[in-house]
């Protein structure tokens, strides 16, 4: 069993905001290599209109796909109901739902505010949905480009709210502003409101904190995270979103320390070059695809 699940959202939020179109096929291929690779959650796209992010337009093909890889948690992001709709038909495992802290980012991404946007979820929560798990991510829970700072207090409300009805809640740091104090403090805040109803740190590297925020919800607890091959990613509906914290690294991290991802490097490795190559126009980040491995490295057993 792996000490830490590490759900790969590349297809999902490494997609949506890039300037160029991944073709289906390509993406099933990717997505294949990560299951190979020891991916056991891969959020595989979104549904939303296909208008506003076309590159989403193929999500219900990308789940029906997912869902034939073996052992694989096949997750996909919905905005409402038509959407968590969509996603049931298409034999979606898990669905997320982001719930913004800002109210402005809220309006911007969803056009709800954050009380409407839990009342869709409430709404969605009570749709039947059997054996479909819901998951709550609280975004821009550490900081919003346009609203600047996010009280805390508006975030345990909103986790508090969606863990009524939600099987898991998340904390997002949508625009990479989060430090690791400042995760420790609002995990152990929001820990103490919904006890294990908290589970995933999604996470950007906007401000390269991604790794050490991560090591830093590892230490309070947190064994889910979202991560995103290449680095690549950010919300197209939040001003200055870049990527999230790079899915190589985090396994690297984790392995080096001794804590078991149930990820294969270099499987990985060769996840990452099919990616590179169905849409290489797109900048790719990773430290650990740039060094490689240190000699005598171990992964962790
Ligand atoms: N999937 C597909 N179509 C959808 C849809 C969904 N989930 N939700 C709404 N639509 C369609 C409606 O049927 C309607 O179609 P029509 O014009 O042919 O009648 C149209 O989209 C507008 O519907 P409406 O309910 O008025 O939506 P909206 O324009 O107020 O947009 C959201 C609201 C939530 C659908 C939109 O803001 C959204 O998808 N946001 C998510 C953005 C995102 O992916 N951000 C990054 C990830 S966090
Ligand atoms: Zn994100």
């Amino acid at each position: 069993m792996p000490h830490v699940h590490i759900c790969e959202v590349g297809p999902r939020d490494g997609l949506q905001n890039a300037h160029h179109l991944m073709p289906t096929e390509a993406k099933k291929a990717w997505i294949a290599a990560l299951a190979a690779a020891g991916l056991r959650e891969i959020e595989v796209g979104s549904f939303v209109p296909p208008k506003l992010i076309p590159a989403m337009a193929d999500t219900a093909e990308s789940v029906s796909f997912a869902t034939t890889l073996p052992g694989v948690k096949v997750v996909a992001l919905a905005p409402n109901l038509k959407g968590f709709q969509r996603a049931l038909q298409a034999g979606a495992h898990k669905v997320t739902f982001p719930v913004s802290a800002s109210r402005l980012h809220s309006e911007a991404n969803v056009r709800m505010t954050p009380e409407q946007m839990v009342e869709e979820v409430r709404k969605c929560a009570a749709h039947p949905h059997p054996g479909v798990e819901i998951e709550g991510a609280v975004s821009t829970a550490f900081g919003c480009t346009m609203q600047g700072v996010v009280p805390e207090d508006d975030v345990v409300r909103i986790a508090a709210a969606l863990a009524e009805f939600c099987d898991c809640v998340a904390l997002a740091d949508t625009v990479g502003y989060a430090n690791p104090a400042q995760i420790r403090k609002l995990f152990r805040k929001v820990k103490s409101e919904i006890g294990g109803k908290l589970e995933a740190a999604h996470l950007h590297n906007t401000r390269g904190l991604g790794l050490a925020n991560a090591l830093a919800a590892y230490e309070e607890g947190v064994r889910h995270f979202d991560s995103s091959m290449g680095g690549r990613g950010g919300c197209p509906f939040a001003p200055g979103a870049s990527g999230n914290v790079i899915t190589e690294d985090l396994v690297f991290m984790f392995e080096a320390m001794g804590v078991r991802t149930g990820i294969d490097l270099d499987k990985l490795m060769a996840a990452r070059k099919l990616m590179v190559e169905a849409i290489p126009q797109e900048p790719t980040y990773g430290h650990f695809a740039l060094a490689g491995v240190p000699k005598g490295f171990r992964a962790a057993a």
